[in-house]
């Protein structure tokens, strides 16, 4: 399957930075429909149909917000389909998705852009942001309570009726594209106590509230994704749901999806399903005897 999702990791952008002071008294150019590369934004339109099952009814209540052009956030643990949800809706819209992974680097200037300094002297080079609100994409900011208090702020703007961003410094307003949307994602429960998102962002947005999927939804997605027959993957969501149960007794996150299809793909590429299980669901998720041993128990008493 194709993923024009090609990422925006933070920080990707070289670091040769020059930042030409603004002529005082200069008047802020407004753009509508600013030029961008149709090349550039090519990259990341989805062609190929992203495997979606929905969960509930979530299809129809991102296309409503999307009719509406409302922000949208995505709240769930890590692992649960967020992300590949937002690439199925931008497929389904026949919008280019322009994906944005936040960490505490990210920086107002690696989403809006920066001037750049090359042989010819200094350019501007567009942010994944601005592209995307140029060019009437969709952009996921993955993880944005990541990212630092001034870049979650520069999204505002966009947010509200207003629909544009600054560029500060190149002195031009970017009115968003009438097909740009914004979508962020949010896992509620990770680092909460240490980071949490300002009400005056979160109430931006409206939410979806995204679990992990019912056993026999997640079960057909196992299968389709691990390709593993029934039985198996049957035995992986009953393991996955036991091992959730663990979550605040010594677990800090429950089994993902993605790692009951991480399990199945290594079953289904020969791993015995023991090893698989140990691989995928009960080394990466604890470093603690007691719990590995509790975690090995349980995927006992399903393979043997
Ligand atoms: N509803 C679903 N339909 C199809 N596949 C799914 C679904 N839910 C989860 N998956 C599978 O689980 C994997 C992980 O999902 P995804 O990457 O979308 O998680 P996420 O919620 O974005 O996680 P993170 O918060 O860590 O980024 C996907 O690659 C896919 O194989
Ligand atoms: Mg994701």
């Amino acid at each position: 399957m194709l993923h024009a999702t090609a990422d925006f990791a933070a920080g990707r952008v070289p670091d040769a930075t020059a930042e030409p002071a603004m002529d005082a008294g200069s008047t802020l150019r407004s753009t509508s429909a600013a030029s961008f590369d149709p090349a550039v934004v090519s990259q990341y339109r989805i062609t190929d149909e992203p495997y979606y099952l929905p969960v509930r009814d979530e299809l129809a209540q991102f296309e409503a917000a999307y009719a509406a052009r409302l922000p949208l956030m995505l709240k769930g643990p890590t692992g649960c389909g967020k992300t590949r949800f937002v690439e199925h809706m931008a497929w389904r819209l026949g919008r280019p998705l322009v994906t944005v992974s936040c960490n505490e680097d990210t920086t107002a200037s690696d989403l809006i852009g920066r001037f750049l300094l090359d042989a010819n002297g200094t350019y501007w080079q567009d942010g994944p942001l601005t592209l995307a609100a140029r060019a009437g994409a969709i952009c996921y900011l993955d993880e944005v309570v990541e990212a630092r208090q001034d870049t979650v702020v520069a999204i505002h703007p966009l947010t509200d009726a207003r629909r544009s961003l600054s560029l500060d410094r190149k002195n031009e307003l970017v009115h968003a594209h009438p097909d740009f949307q914004l979508v962020i994602s949010y896992n509620p429960g990770y680092q909460r106590m240490l980071k949490d998102l300002k009400p005056s962002t979160k109430q931006r947005f409206v939410a979806l509230d995204f679990h992990y999927p019912a056993p026999e939804v997640e079960r057909d997605i196992v299968m389709h994704e691990g390709r593993v027959p029934r039985g198996v993957a049957e035995k992986l969501v009953a393991i996955g749901g036991k091992m959730r149960n663990l979550k605040g007794h010594g677990l800090e996150e429950g089994a993902s999806t993605r790692m009951l299809v991480y399990a199945a793909t290594l079953i289904g590429r020969g791993i015995a399903p023991l090893a698989a299980c140990s691989m995928a669901l009960v080394q990466p998720i604890s470093d603690d005897p007691d719990m590995l041993d509790a975690l090995e128990n349980v995927v006992l008493g399903f393979f043997e």
